[in-house]
């Protein structure tokens, strides 16, 4: 690991006005000496067919790569039947394979969620836990958010609410300190 830390975050929605990637395209819009936050559009990652996992599509070569040279991960999880979307599921499978080349090993990740409902994404959140427990993932415990009531708070892809703005500031920070805390344990 550079000084630099290089965060990679995603949304697991393609929606255009998607909550949750007004909330990481608001994490990417930080100011953070050290620290730079890339965005990855999971939109064009084809269905998962194990046939082609050994050549993966180009869309899906990109993903990996992106993940592998970042430092950590930011992943913004929108709550569909009180678990993952199909599409975020979808780009997490292809990233994990073939068998031995999982790329998201060791990484340093924090999730946040939005959602107009009232238990903003927790359910999700804690369903990718296990996921990321088997991929050898590190996710970070605190602080934790869970967006509720979006509508109020994210207008047209953009958050504007300032407290939310605030705790993902906050959120960034502790991501930042949790993965240099996790690299300087090796
Ligand atoms: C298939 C489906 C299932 C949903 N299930 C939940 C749910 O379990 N919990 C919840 O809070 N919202 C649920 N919602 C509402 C989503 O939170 C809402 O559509 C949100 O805008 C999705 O995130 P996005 O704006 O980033 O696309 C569901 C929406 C869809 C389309």
């Amino acid at each position: 690991m550079t000084n630099n830390i290089r965060i990679l975050a995603f949304a697991g929605s393609l929606r255009k006005d998607s909550y949750n990637k007004a909330l990481i395209k608001a994490a990417a819009g930080l100011s953070r000496e050290g620290v730079t936050i890339e965005i990855f559009d999971i939109e064009g990652i084809p269905l998962y067919n194990q046939d082609l996992e050994k050549d993966a599509p180009a869309k899906v070569k990109a993903f990996k790569e992106s993940i592998r040279s970042a430092d950590a991960l930011l992943i913004a999880i929108p709550e569909y039947n009180r678990s993952l979307p199909g599409v975020l599921k979808n780009a997490i499978d292809w990233a994990s394979r073939p068998y031995g080349d999982n790329s998201f090993d060791d990484k340093p990740v924090a999730t946040f969620g939005a959602t107009g409902g009232s238990i903003g994404t927790a359910v999700a959140q804690y369903h990718f836990r296990e996921i990321a427990s088997f991929l050898n993932m590190h996710p970070l415990e605190k602080p934790q958010m869970f967006v509720t009531d979006a509508h109020k708070k994210i207008e047209n892809g953009t958050v504007v609410d300032e407290e939310t703005k605030k705790r993902i500031a906050e959120m960034v920070d502790a991501l930042v300190k949790w993965t240099k805390r996790i690299n300087s344990s090796e």
